[in-house]
């Protein structure tokens, strides 16, 4: 078999993050400008070229993909690259299949999820508030995101929230959120917000640390550590009085990028072996002018994966900011 792919600090690369699409039928503040361009159509990865990739990475020792976007269910005919990946979960050559969407198609393919073989997906939510919600994603709506949990959960997939820790914002809105998700069976996480692109909002004092919202969850609830954690960067407590699990992702405060074990496509090719890369390395033109043979891709991706830096440079005090949208690689 064709050896794992490990970069220069030692680190297995079990995880990737395939974005099949720059678009997303919404906008969230600290994604996307309100007037984002996306790559012309004629450069985004055809379905079958984001497969061939895929199975490239599952030869070389990839275990999870997660499909973003943008919003992955907004791609047309998303669900026939689901289906082609299908079978390597039913062969044991993927232990996981799963995405991570805004939730507004969910009740259209959560259906089809399951019978693909998905068992859980990721939904991010950063409010139960309808006004709040049509706020923060410039036009999005909560009843369908409502919805689409809904069905999704009657489908059988174990869903987790995600929400942004938005500075002013997730303060009053953090317990109900757990309210909610607890009482619905689900986890939820908290994501520090990251500087990303020309959304107007970077700089010191922006951010949120998570410790610090950590600290005041701990006055109201009772968090007790948990070990258990998927390969994601999320550090998980048990909320005593729901039984629910509360996980952090905190980029700036807290850096995990020792244990990172993943890699990024976006949606027209680009390789990017770090979340704080600006630099990616272009897979779309090698694959495409060696349509039968792959080992010319294989042999740009270990030489990538090199070269993956030992992490980001996000800080509390805004640095480290990219200029490429967040939208472009789905977090
Ligand atoms: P699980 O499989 O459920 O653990 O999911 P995950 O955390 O791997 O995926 P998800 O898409 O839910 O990630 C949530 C958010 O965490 C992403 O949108 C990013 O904002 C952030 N994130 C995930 N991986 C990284 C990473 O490697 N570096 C940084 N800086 N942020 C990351
Ligand atoms: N910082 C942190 N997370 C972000 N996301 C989008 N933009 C940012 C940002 N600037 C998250 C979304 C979603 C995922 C796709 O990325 O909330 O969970
Ligand atoms: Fe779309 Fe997700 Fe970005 Fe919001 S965070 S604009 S839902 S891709």
């Amino acid at each position: 078999a064709a050896p794992v792919l490990v970069d220069g600090f030692c680190r297995q690369i079990r995880y990737l993050r395939l974005s099949v699409t720059d678009r997303c039928d919404m906008r969230c503040l600290y994604c996307m400008a309100e007037h984002a361009t996306f790559a012309p159509r004629r450069e985004l990865l055809s379905l079958e070229e984001l497969y061939r990739l895929a199975a490239i990475f599952i030869r070389r020792g990839i275990r999870k993909i997660r499909l973003t976007g943008g919003e992955p269910l907004v791609r047309k005919d998303v669900m026939r690259l689901v289906a082609d990946l299908s079978p390597h979960l039913a062969d044991g050559s993927l232990d996981e299949l799963t995405l991570t969407t805004n939730g507004s198609q969910l009740k259209r393919f959560a259906g089809d999820l399951v019978s693909a073989g998905v068992r859980r997906v990721n939904v991010s939510l950063d409010t139960l508030d309808a006004c709040r919600y049509a706020a923060i994603t410039r036009w999005g709506r909560l009843e369908r995101v409502m919805e689409g949990i809904d069905a999704a959960q009657a489908a059988g997939l174990h869903v987790k929230l995600n929400a942004v820790a938005v500075k002013g914002q997730i303060e009053t809105e953090v317990d109900s959120l757990i309210a909610f998700a607890h009482g619905r069976g689900m986890d939820l996480t908290l994501i520090e917000e990251m500087p990303f692109g020309d959304t107007g909002r970077n700089g010191p004092g922006s951010f949120l640390s998570l410790q610090e919202l950590r600290n005041s969850l701990a006055e109201r609830w009772t968090l007790v550590p948990v070990l258990d954690r998927t390969s994601g960067p999320a550090r998980y407590v048990r909320v005593a009085e729901t039984g629910g699990r509360l996980g952090f992702i905190t980029p700036l405060s807290c850096d995990f990028c020792a244990g990172c074990d993943r890699l990024r496509v976006g949606s027209t090719g680009q390789l990017y072996t770090c979340m704080g890369h600006e630099e990616p390395v272009s897979l779309r033109d090698v694959l495409r002018a060696n349509p039968e043979d792959d080992r010319q891709v294989e042999q740009l991706i270990s030489r990538a994966v090199m070269g993956k830096p030992r992490g980001h440079g996000f800080g509390m005090d805004g640095g480290g900011a990219l200029k490429r949208p967040m939208s472009a690689l789905g977090g």
